[in-house]
């Protein structure tokens, strides 16, 4: 089958095609024909520098939408055939990944596979950052970095529809703040600014819900931009700062909580409580209620160009790749 390799760590260059062995599933797996594979700002750090996959060489990919190919043993709820979306820890840039079957959902009635592979990871982790997470009330504030692109997108969203607090969002360049507009958010501030911008918006107050995608020194900073009892959820490290410890002397007199949240750790340790969100959040796109543009689609064999794009910091919404014909 033909899949995209990364032999070596480095650029977008060393996600080369290549001609490998088709995946038989084992117990409790599924393998899966893909039809589309969504691309992920952590397949970017898995490619750079081994997140999450040191072991050389590996397949990026942690989302998948397709047709179950075939059922390993002990796999009695899904069919052969079967249109599915599936978070996987790797492996989706293929024609033919391998899933746990845990973690592979049917595809709610009456969307597409190419809508299918934008939910997997980027519905959950939004759900689970606004409500499970970041447990944001009716009435609270959120300031969400990031908030063009795939995660971004469906946060805001997810957040305006909680009440009538203000959803504000950050992006890096002007040209993505109409985008975030249309999508959940009140009022979007660009660049590095965007501290001094939120005091003004809010008085100096600060919001009550933070979410950070970027982390190290930069997410201490944000703590500045809390109101009292405020939570920040960090989400990544897009900075790739070295970590940033807190201490009681810096939290306390806000009375400030600091949570983080991995989708891969879920899948890991509580696959049932994946399941339950996924289904939450899937449920919202099949109603109509959340939307993830698709704003770049490129074959398989172009998925290096797919980390270029998303690495200039110029996309919005959801890059995905195309596998079948
Ligand atoms: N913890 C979890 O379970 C989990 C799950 C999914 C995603 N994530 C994280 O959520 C974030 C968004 O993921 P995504 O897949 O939806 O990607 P994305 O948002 O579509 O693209 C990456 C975004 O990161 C921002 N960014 C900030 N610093 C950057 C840098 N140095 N280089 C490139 N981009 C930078 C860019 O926005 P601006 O240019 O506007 O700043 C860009 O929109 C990522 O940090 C990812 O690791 C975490």
């Amino acid at each position: 089958m033909r899949a995209i390799q990364v032999a070596e760590f480095g650029g977008p260059e060393v996600l080369r095609p290549v001609e490998t062995d088709v995946p038989e599933p084992g117990a409790g797996e599924v393998t899966i024909d893909v039809a589309y594979a969504g691309v992920n700002f952590a397949e970017i750090k898995a490619r750079r520098s081994g997140y999450r996959r040191p072991i050389l060489p590996f397949t990026p990919g942690l989302e998948v939408s397709g047709r179950v190919r075939a059922l390993g043993p002990g796999v009695t709820d899904l069919t052969v055939g079967r249109e599915v979306a599936a978070f996987i820890a790797g492996g989706g840039y293929a024609e033919v990944a391998l899933a746990p079957a845990a973690t592979v959902f049917p595809v709610p009635a009456g969307l597409s596979l190419r809508t299918a592979a934008t939910l997997p990871t980027v519905l959950p982790t939004a759900h689970a950052l606004i409500h499970e997470v970041g447990r944001l009330r009716a009435g609270e504030s959120v300031l969400v970095r990031g908030a063009a692109g795939g995660v971004g997108t469906v946060v805001g969203q997810l957040a305006n529809r909680v009440g009538d607090g203000a959803v504000y969002g950050v992006v890096s360049s002007a040209a993505k703040v109409d985008f975030a507009l249309k999508h959940g958010y009140d009022q979007v501030f660009v660049g590095d600014d965007w501290e001094r911008q939120l005091a003004a918006a809010t008085g100096g107050r600060g919001v009550d819900l933070l979410l950070d995608p970027i982390g190290g020194e930069q997410l201490r900073h944000s703590l500045r931009s809390l109101a009292p009892f405020g939570r920040v959820v960090n989400f990544g490290n897009a900075g790739e700062e070295a970590p940033w410890h807190f201490g009681a002397a810096e939290l306390g007199p806000g009375a400030w909580s600091v949570a983080f949240f991995s989708i891969l750790t879920l899948a890991a340790e509580r696959p049932k409580e994946l399941r339950e969100v996924s289904a939450r959040a899937f449920r919202l796109v099949a109603d109509g209620a959340v939307d993830l543009p698709v704003t770049a689609e490129l074959p398989l064999a172009e998925a290096a160009e797919a980390h270029r794009l998303m690495e200039s910091r110029a996309t919005t919404g959801k890059l995905l790749l195309r596998v079948e014909d």
